[in-house]
């Protein structure tokens, strides 16, 4: 089917104000976040409801055409973005934003897949509960497209990663079948756990068009400081005593270098330095209670950090004395991303590795950069708790642009530190997933009966190879 014939059946099945087909509606939804992966479509389509998903999918899978679907489009791993065949259509599911329900008693919520994560986070502190899962996108990324992708953040040291907080999922498949899952109970051992196929499958196995999540009791008491560190050791070794001494209430715990410190101070505005002399390393670390008052939970920790202080672990530290510094501890380090980009051309890494490790491994690739990417500086921020590094080779955009090859050289300097991380028994993708650029380090790093089973699992659901074609899988 040609383009034209495309637009005219998408809009016979969604309508014509369900879909954008001119090239300036298109053009945000053919690059991602960070402008590094562009691609092209017919159409974008933005159905309104699920049987409208499943037309579609029946539609496009009986002609050929590839689907490629897309949330907040803040995936930082090339996978909201269509390909540059062109002969497809990219499905947006930013109208299927509603909340279905929210049931304080049975502490869930209903919600299309659409709705911006913050939204679902207010939706629950509206009832008095919590959605936990938190992370700097969050303003624009959708609830599938976190599923989709299972993503972390910042809460995942106490809640663990968006499998872990969801109940029950409605799947289109590409056949059309829509399979409603959307259960709200906490115990179901009646056969196959289908969901967790399609969380983390990055749309390549159907489409979540809605989804029951968790809900949580509401902080009601917060405690929030930055550590200084001489070294990340000690950066380590004292996550884990705040882990093991605050096991209920820790939420947080991420680790900064001195680099990535200075260049969100550097970028962002309204920020300011805690310190008075910036520590070669930084954890922030919250704790997050549902009983007693912040000011109580902020002098327990302060007394915990002074007994911790004198053991000469710890550096420096401030302790946020306000909900505005505490404020202003976050910003510091959600603007890291954007800062970023900023800042350079950042080659971005989102390993993960056992917690102990953590050190050997940012000394090892600290090594190998050395050796072979001297011109880079070593920037590291990361979800301590959870093992997971984003280690970033930082070049400046001057150096960049001078180089001759530069996926052949983003390559070479990957598989330097996936290789580290893979002899620690880690891994080269934490929790953005593979996308379209992660997809060579699957056959180079995963065991090849794995990848024969998601073969086996995406012929039998996907048969055509219409769902995100070229994403997560190498090519059989
Ligand atoms: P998109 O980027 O649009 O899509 C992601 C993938 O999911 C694509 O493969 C897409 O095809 C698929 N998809 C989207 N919606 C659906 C659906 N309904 N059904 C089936 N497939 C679908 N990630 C983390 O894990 N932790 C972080 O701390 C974090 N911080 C970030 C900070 C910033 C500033 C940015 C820009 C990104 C960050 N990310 C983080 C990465 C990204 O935001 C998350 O992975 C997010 O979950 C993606 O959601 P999205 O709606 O933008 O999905
Ligand atoms: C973060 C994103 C990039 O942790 O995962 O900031
Ligand atoms: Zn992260």
């Amino acid at each position: 089917m040609d383009v034209k014939e495309i637009v005219d059946a998408m809009q016979q099945i969604v309508g014509a104000t369900s879909m954008a087909s001119a090239a300036d509606d298109m053009a945000p939804h053919f690059i991602d976040w960070r402008k590094r992966h562009t691609g092209t479509s017919a159409c974008v389509v933005f159905p309104r409801k699920t049987e409208d998903v499943a037309k579609v999918l029946v539609f496009c899978n009986d002609h050929g055409i590839k689907v490629f679907p897309q949330g907040g489009n803040t995936s930082t791993c090339g996978g909201s973005v269509p390909d540059e065949d062109g002969n497809s259509i990219v499905l947006n599911l930013a109208k299927m934003n509603q909340i279905i329900e929210v049931n304080a008693q049975n502490n869930s919520m209903t919600v299309q897949a659409g709705c911006i994560l913050a939204d679902v986070q207010t939706a629950a502190d509206q009832v008095d509960r919590l959605f936990p899962l938190t992370l700097g996108a969050e303003g624009s990324c959708q609830i599938g497209g976190n599923l989709a992708t299972n993503a972390g953040g910042t809460n995942v040291v106490r809640f663990g990663n968006a499998r872990d907080l969801v109940l029950g999922i409605e799947a289109v498949l590409p056949d059309g079948r829509i399979w409603n899952g959307l259960r709200t109970l906490r115990k179901n051992n009646s056969g196959y756990d289908l969901k967790h196929l399609f969380i983390g499958a990055e749309g390549t196995l159907g489409i979540i068009t809605a989804a029951s999540l968790k809900l949580f009791p509401r902080p009601c008491a917060r405690a929030t400081a930055i550590l200084g560190f001489a070294n990340v050791q000690h950066a380590v070794d004292e996550g884990i005593k705040l882990q093991m001494q605050f096991p209920g209430e820790l939420v947080a715990l991420e680790l900064i270098s001195k680099s990535e410190f200075d260049i969100s101070l550097r970028h962002a505005a309204q920020t300011r330095n805690p310190f008075e002399a910036t520590p070669e390393w930084i954890v922030l670390v919250e704790l997050a209670a549902t009983s007693g008052t912040s000011e109580a939970w902020t002098d327990r920790m302060t007394d915990y950090l002074r007994a911790a202080f004198e053991d000469s672990i710890i550096l420096d530290a401030v302790v946020a004395a306000s909900e505005q510094q505490r404020a202003d501890f976050w910003k510091i380090r959600h603007s890291i991303t954007e800062s970023n980009v900023r800042e350079g051309m950042g080659i971005t890494h989102d390993i993960a590795v056992p917690t102990y490790c953590i050190p050997a491994f940012i000394q090892q690739a600290g090594k190998a950069l050395e050796r072979h990417f001297p011109e880079a500086v070593p920037v590291v921020v990361g979800h301590m708790g959870d093992g997971n590094l984003h280690y970033i080779a930082m070049f400046s955009h001057n150096y960049w642009a001078q180089l001759a090859d530069h996926r052949k050289t983003q390559l070479k300097l990957s598989h330097l530190l996936y290789d580290i991380s893979a002899a620690m028994g880690g891994t080269f993708s934490a929790e953005h997933g593979i996308g379209s650029l992660h997809v060579p380090e699957m056959s180079i790093y995963k065991d090849p009966v794995e990848i024969g089973l998601m073969h086996s699992v995406k012929a039998l659901l996907d048969p055509h190879d219409t769902m995100n074609p070229g994403r997560v899988l190498p090519r059989p």
